[in-house]
């Protein structure tokens, strides 16, 4: 069935390894066969007459809204901010005039998410929930709902809920931003970049062993981990650092690689790992400058980065794609590493301490 882990050891390694399928699916779900999205059109009304979409979500899913703010941004041109549901259900934001709300929440049932959406509704403002669970308290009390179609998700550290709920919001900017007659969304080959995501992943996945290899030289005897990069490379490093220390117990931190010298570099020492994610032409060159200032403090320096942007002491380069879907490939050694990181280290993968999938309480 679905949620049997067959000859895997850990959920987790399978779950990494059923994204090139999840992305296919979303495609196939979600895209006609011309590549325009086929979303509820009341749905695309809805976010189209808004003036301000604001994403709401914990953890992970938090992390995957980060993303979708530049999506929903770039190909929509409606402003998007996103915010820990935690945080704004007792700190309400100043909203606009006809703001639209956006959950997401891989089980549906985060307490955190739910108590906004609950003021949500007493606002009477109109909302979607991306969820991975149909029928869940957020997919019922929402306005719109969206199912993200990854197959039931087991391990406590997310995976493909992460890399889903992307591609779904991609698609999602898309299709707003067609009905908006945008011609960034109308120019945007989504059919065929997720095409090549699946391809990428594929790859990715399929060098374990390397990965497997670094972990266990530089990160199972590590207690700090760094992961720096900028704009949405930025926020991929958070998520990146979320997975090491949630299964792996190494403290580790994702930086906006231009921030680290202003403070944090003081805690860099000889041998602590920082792993630079280059994906986006524009600053490229200063996070390499950034990774070269860690270098020169002891640091042993990792990378995960584009094709067309790499050089050969690169230590993970990864297939290119839009800028806009760069995290959905360079996520995935991220995970690797920290699979192995606690697997090499003895623990238990899939049921980290002190955690739990989904947290139903505030
Ligand atoms: C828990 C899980 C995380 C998850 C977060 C939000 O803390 O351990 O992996 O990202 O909840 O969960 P949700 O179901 O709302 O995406």
């Amino acid at each position: 069935s679905a949620s049997d882990k067959g000859t895997y050891p850990y959920y987790m390694l399978k779950e990494i390894d059923e994204q090139p399928n999840v992305m296919r699916k979303l495609s196939a779900e979600y895209l006609d066969q011309a590549g325009h999205p086929t979303l509820d059109q009341d749905l695309i009304d809805s976010i189209k007459g808004s003036d301000r979409i604001y994403i709401v979500g914990a953890g992970t899913s938090y992390h995957a809204g980060l993303v979708g703010k530049m999506q929903l941004e770039k190909l929509t041109g409606i402003p998007a901010e996103v915010h820990v549901a935690s945080e704004f259900a007792y700190e309400e934001p100043l909203l606009s005039e006809k703001p639209f709300f956006i959950f997401l929440s891989q089980s549906g049932e985060t307490a955190d998410s739910r108590q906004v959406l609950v003021n949500v509704n007493k606002q009477k403002l109109p909302s979607l929930t991306i969820t991975n669970v149909a029928n869940s308290t957020l997919s019922r009390e929402s306005t719109f709902t969206l199912l993200l179609q990854a197959g039931p998700e087991i391990s406590v550290a997310s995976t493909k809920a992460y890399t889903a709920q992307i591609a779904l919001e991609a698609i999602l900017a898309k299709a707003v931003g067609e009905a908006k007659g945008k011609q960034a969304a109308l120019d945007f080959d989504l059919k065929n970049q997720l095409a090549l995501v699946a391809q990428g992943m594929q790859s990715i996945v399929d060098e374990k062993n390397e990965i497997n290899q670094i972990a266990q030289e530089y990160f199972v005897k590590a207690n700090q981990a760094f992961y720096i990069g900028r704009g949405i490379d930025y926020t991929v490093s958070i998520e990146a650092a979320l997975k090491l220390k949630e299964i792996s117990y190494v403290h580790a931190e994702g930086f906006a690689s231009g921030e680290l010298k202003h403070g944090t570099i003081a805690l860099i020492e000889q041998g602590t790992p920082v792993i630079g994610i280059i994906t986006q032409a524009k600053t490229a060159g200063l996070t390499r400058s950034n990774l070269e200032e860690t270098a020169a403090r002891g640091a042993k320096t990792l990378s995960i980065v584009k094709k067309s942007l790499a050089r050969p002491d690169d230590t993970f380069i990864i297939p290119d794609v839009d800028e806009l879907l760069t995290p959905l490939l360079s996520v995935i050694p991220a995970q690797l590493l920290a699979y192995y990181t606690s697997l090499n280290k003895g623990l238990n993968v899939d049921l980290p301490r002190n955690l739990a999938k989904s947290v139903t309480v505030e």
